[in-house]
C-alpha cells in the first residue's frame, strides 16, 4: 500500500480544474431542495418536523429540507446501533479498513461535488471547501491505516511459561455531534475513527449544515458499510443531544463545537443513569481565541499576512482562526498598516465566484452575534478596517479590524467567531507570550520571529495544542499537524494524529500459562 500523504489542494489557476468545479457546481444546482431522511439501520424515515438548510450566501436558497428525529427516534437508532455493535465489533480491523479506503476512493472521484454541497450549504470559496473536502479524504486514508497498525495491539513482555497480549478492543455505541465550520471533514473525521474502531455510532450534524452530511452517510453505504453501523440522526441538540448524551447505553460521546455545549456534554455525560454500567468517555473539542504574536525582528510582510489569512479564512470561522494579533511595539504601527492595506484588497461576496476571498457568514445568529461584537470592537478600539454587514442578500460581513485593543478586552478574549480582528500591542516578547497565553483558550498560535532564542522559548512555553512558526496559524494537515487544543479548547485529542484512535477504544490484557 502507498504510504499517506495528505490530499492535495486543487490549482484554480488551471483552467481545467476551475472548469470541472464550475461544472460540479452546477450539477449541485441540480440537486437542491431535496428531501433526506433519518436513516436508521435498514430504514429511511421522513419525519414531520425539518430542518430547512438554507444557502448563507442567499437568503431566499433553500439547500434542502432534513427530517428531524424526535427522542423516540432517538431511542430506536441507539437499539439498532446496539445490535449492530454486537456483529460489527467482530469484524477483522483490515475489513473495517476497507471501507474508509474504498470511501476515500469515491469522495475523490466526487471530490468538487462534496466541495460544491459546502460552497452552497456552508458558504465556503472555493479553496476553502476544496481544502474542507481533501481533510475529509485525509481523515479516511488516515485512520484506516491507523487501524492497521494497531489492529495486533501492542508488545508486552512475557515471562517464562506465560504468554501475554494486549489488544485494542471497540467501545460500544458513540454520539458523533459535529459542528458547522467543517461540516465536512469534521464531522466525517469523528465518525470514521469511531467506525474503524469497531463501534457503531449515531451521528447528530450541526442544524446549518446537515445535508452534506446526509450525502456523508449516502457515500459510506455506497462504500459497503453495513447498515445500522452508521445512523443518521439531525435533529434538536437540547431535545436529542442531551437525550443521547444522557443514555445510559451510549459508551462514548465525541463532540467538536462551542465551549458552552461541550461543557454543557461533558457535565452531563459524567453524571451515571440507572442501567448504565460504564463510565462514559467524552471527547470534547471546543473554541479558541487564537494569537499570531509578531516579533520585533520578523519578516514583516510575512507577518502582515500570515496574520490577514489566519483571522478572515473562511470568514474567521475557524476555532484555529487567529483573532488576535500581538505585535511588538517596535513594527505595530508597520504590521498594522500592511494588515489593513491587505484587508482592504480581500473580496467578499459571492463564494460560488473563485475570485471571492470570503462568502458570507454561516447563518442570521451569526451575523447579528458577530455585528454586536463589531460594536463592542467600536468602545474598545479603533476601527481600521471593515466594521459593516450587509444581510440584505446573504450574511455579508466585511473584514474587519480593531487597533489598539486592551489585552484584557473582550475583543482579545472572546471568541466571536467571525471576521473580527483585534490588534494589540506588547512591549517586549515575554509581555507577547503573557499576552497569548491570557485567555480561558489554548488552541493555535503562530509566531512570527527570527530569533532563534525567542522561537525555542515559546516552542516552550506558548500553551496552545497547535503552535506554528513563520506561517498562519489555521491550516493543520492530518498526519502533519495533529489538531486539538488546551484548556477550553478541549481534551486535546488530537484529531489527524497517531493517538486519535485509541480514544475509541479500550485495551485489554490476556496473560496465558502455557
Ligand atoms: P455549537 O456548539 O453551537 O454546535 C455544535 C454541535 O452541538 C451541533 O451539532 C449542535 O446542534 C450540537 N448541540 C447544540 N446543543 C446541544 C446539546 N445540548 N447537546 C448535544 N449537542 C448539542 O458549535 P458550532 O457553532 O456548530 O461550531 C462552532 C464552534 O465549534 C466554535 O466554538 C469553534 O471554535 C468550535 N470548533 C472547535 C473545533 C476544535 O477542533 N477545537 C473545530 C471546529 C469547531
Ligand atoms: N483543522 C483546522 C485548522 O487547522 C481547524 O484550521
Amino acid at each position: 500500500m502507498k504510504p499517506y500523504t495528505h490530499e492535495p489542494f486543487t490549482n484554480f489557476s488551471i483552467e481545467k480544474n476551475k472548469q470541472d468545479f464550475q461544472e460540479a457546481l452546477a450539477y449541485v444546482q441540480t440537486q437542491i431542495g431535496k428531501d433526506y431522511p433519518v436513516i436508521i439501520g435498514e430504514e429511511e424515515i421522513t419525519t414531520e418536523e425539518k430542518i430547512v438548510s438554507m444557502n448563507p450566501a442567499n437568503k431566499e436558497e433553500m439547500i434542502g429540507t432534513v427530517s428531524m428525529a424526535n427522542q423516540e427516534l432517538a431511542e430506536k437508532a441507539m437499539q439498532v446501533a446496539l445490535t449492530a455493535f454486537e456483529s460489527w465489533k467482530k469484524w477483522k480491523p483490515e475489513h473495517r479498513a476497507n471501507i474508509l479506503f474504498r470511501a476515500a476512493a469515491i469522495m475523490r472521484r466526487r471530490k468538487h461535488e462534496f466541495s460544491s454541497y459546502l460552497v452552497k450549504e456552508a458558504g465556503k470559496p472555493w479553496n476553502e471547501a476544496d481544502a474542507d473536502t481533501a481533510e475529509a479524504i485525509d481523515f479516511l486514508e488516515y485512520y484506516a491505516r491507523q487501524m492497521l497498525k494497531l489492529k495486533n495491539g501492542m508488545d508486552v513482555q512475557s515471562r517464562d511459561g506465560e504468554y501475554n497480549q494486549f489488544h485494542y478492543i471497540p467501545l460500544g455505541v458513540g454520539v458523533i455531534i459535529s459542528p458547522f465550520n467543517f461540516p465536512l471533514a469534521i464531522m466525517a473525521g469523528t465518525t470514521v475513527a469511531a467506525i474503524v474502531t469497531g463501534n457503531t455510532v449515531l451521528l447528530k450534524p450541526a442544524n446549518s449544515t446537515p445535508v452534506i452530511a446526509a450525502k456523508f452517510v449516502e457515500l459510506m453505504y455506497e462504500a459497503g458499510l453495513p447498515k445500522g453501523v452508521l445512523n443518521y440522526v439531525p435533529g434538536s441538540g437540547a431535545q436529542i443531544g442531551d437525550y443521547l448524551v444522557d443514555h445510559p447505553k451510549t459508551r462514548f460521546v465525541s463532540f467538536t463545537g462551542s465551549r458552552e455545549v461541550g461543557c454543557r456534554i461533558n457535565e452531563r455525560a459524567a453524571k451515571v443513569h440507572p442501567g448504565q454500567i460504564w463510565i462514559k468517555r467524552v471527547i470534547a473539542e471546543m473554541g479558541g481565541k487564537d494569537t499570531v504574536v509578531v516579533d520585533n525582528d520578523a519578516d514583516l510582510d510575512l507577518a502582515a499576512a500570515s496574520i490577514v489569512y489566519s483571522a478572515f479564512g473562511f470568514s474567521g470561522q475557524k476555532c484555529s482562526a487567529g483573532s488576535r494579533a500581538v505585535v511588538h511595539q517596535d513594527v505595530y504601527e508597520e504590521v498594522l498598516e500592511k494588515a489593513v492595506s491587505l484587508t482592504n484588497q480581500l473580496t467578499v461576496g459571492n463564494p460560488e465566484l473563485l475570485e471571492t476571498y470570503m462568502g458570507p457568514v454561516i447563518d442570521e445568529k451569526a451575523y447579528k452575534k458577530i455585528m454586536e461584537y463589531i460594536e463592542i470592537g467600536k468602545q474598545e478600539g479603533m476601527l481600521m478596517a471593515g466594521g459593516e454587514g450587509d444581510d440584505s442578500k446573504g450574511f455579508f460581513i466585511k473584514p474587519t479590524i480593531f487597533a489598539d485593543v486592551d489585552e484584557k478586552a473582550r475583543l482579545m478574549q472572546e471568541e466571536i467567531f467571525g471576521p473580527v480582528l483585534a490588534f494589540c500591542k506588547a512591549r517586549d516578547f515575554d509581555h507577547m507570550l503573557e499576552i497569548a497565553n491570557n485567555t480561558d483558550y489554548g488552541l493555535t498560535g503562530a509566531l512570527i520571529s527570527n530569533n532563534r532564542e525567542h522561537i525555542e522559548k515559546a516552542r516552550e512555553e506558548f500553551h496552545v495544542g497547535n503552535l506554528y512558526f513563520n506561517r498562519t496559524c489555521t491550516g493543520a494537515i492530518v498526519g502533519y499537524q495533529p489538531f486539538g487544543g488546551f484548556n477550553m479548547s478541549g481534551t486535546d485529542s488530537k484529531a489527524g494524529g497517531p493517538d486519535y484512535l485509541l480514544l475509541h477504544m479500550q485495551a485489554k490484557t490476556t496473560s496465558e500459562t502455557l
